[in-house]
């Protein structure tokens, strides 16, 4: 499929430094849109960064028929730019739409879409460490009409981003035993809008407790860990990575995945299970020195400082010799190139 590209007047504004950025507030040039109708994509083209104009009766904006997803790319050792995991996002992306009734994306669009944005806006690309081009590419309903129904109109768009890892500080975080984030047959596993709103609310309760964030638990009896906000949460305890298994209410990261390729290729011993809240409390209650942290794209490795369960807070472990921070290395390593890419996870622009 072939799409124009428009360049903006504006002169090409260059970053400098990333860390003063809230994250995700300052979007890049361009944008990259393509429009659904009639049973096919059209209109595919890149334009300067602008508002949208859709109907007020757009069906994304009523029922939540909205999809998206978040992926990095990466200044290289050799000056090249890296989208990592560009493909694993891509499945992902086309699960969720198929959850949400919405028209895939054809992968040639997809992908040159990507390539051709993040190359116009290269001049945006952080060359700090740990800093990178956030790209969030999503899918909203667009057809005018109130009525509860599958949309027959929808846009997909790419907006970039430059970005500093998400959290700066160690998280203090509470196991969350009231609200639920997703239930069995749910959504949990698609990156679909409404999901991120429904977990607004409890988060905000557990900010005015003190905390950064919650930890969810299974929606039936708040007995097994799920995940945490935007993060997959993982725990280092007797030199084994553990981590909930992808149960169907939560989300398959592609961070937790490529971390536990990267642990079991480093000969760590990595366990993906069902983990129970008490085995969690037990094993704190025990002085065992535990580990844990957040896996996300924007988190990256986010260390966990504080677990609340109930009303007591543990101390989990977070030294500079913790194992989490060499699974972090290892994977910044790989994505700038400073180690070799054995599973053609990187995706050269
Ligand atoms: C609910 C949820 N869980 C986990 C993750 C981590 O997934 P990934 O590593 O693919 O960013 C995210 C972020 O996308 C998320 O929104």
């Amino acid at each position: 499929m072939e799409f124009n590209i428009a360049i903006t007047a504006l002169p090409e504004r260059v970053v400098t430094d990333t860390r003063s950025l809230p994250f995700g507030k300052v979007p890049t040039d361009h944008m990259f849109i393509a429009e659904y109708k009639d049973g096919k994509w059209t209109d595919a083209r890149i334009t300067p960064f602008q508002d949208l104009n859709i109907s007020p009766l757009a069906i994304g904006l009523h029922y939540g028929q909205t999809v998206f997803e978040g992926m990095k790319a990466f200044s290289m050792e050799d000056g090249k730019i890296n989208i990592f995991r560009m493909q694993k996002h891509y499945e992902r992306f086309c699960k969720s739409l198929d959850r949400m009734c919405m028209p895939r994306v054809p992968q040639n669009l997809f992908n040159e879409a990507m390539h051709q944005l993040v190359h116009l806006d290269s001049g945006w690309m952080p060359g700090e460490a740990e800093s990178s081009l956030y790209i969030r590419p999503f899918m909203i309903a667009t057809e005018g009409r109130i009525g509860v129904k599958i949309a027959e109109e929808y846009l997909f768009m790419i907006v970039c981003s430059p970005a500093y890892q998400y959290y700066t500080a160690p998280l203090k975080v509470k196991v969350e035993t009231t609200y639920s984030r997703a239930a069995d047959g749910g959504t949990g596993t698609a990156k679909c809008g409404g999901n991120y709103g429904g977990a607004f609310y409890p988060t905000q309760l557990a900010r005015e407790q003190g905390f950064d964030q919650v930890i969810w638990t299974d929606a039936r009896n708040h007995e097994l860990i799920e995940e945490s906000g935007t993060m997959n949460v993982m725990f280092y305890i007797n030199d084994t990575l553990i981590t909930p298994a992808l149960s169907g209410s939560i989300l398959d990261g592609v961070t937790r995945s490529s971390l536990l390729d990267i642990a079991r290729e480093a000969g760590i011993k990595v366990e993906e299970r069902q983990v129970s809240v008490a085995e969690l409390k037990e094993a704190f209650e025990a002085g065992t020195r535990i580990e844990a942290f957040g896996a996300g794209t924007a988190a990256v490795v986010a260390p966990i400082e504080i677990i609340a369960i109930g009303d007591k807070s543990y101390s989990c472990y977070i030294q500079a010799d913790a194992a989490m921070y060499r699974l972090k290395t290892m994977l910044n390593d790989l994505r700038i190139g400073k180690t070799p890419d054995n599973h053609s996870w990187n995706y050269i622009v």
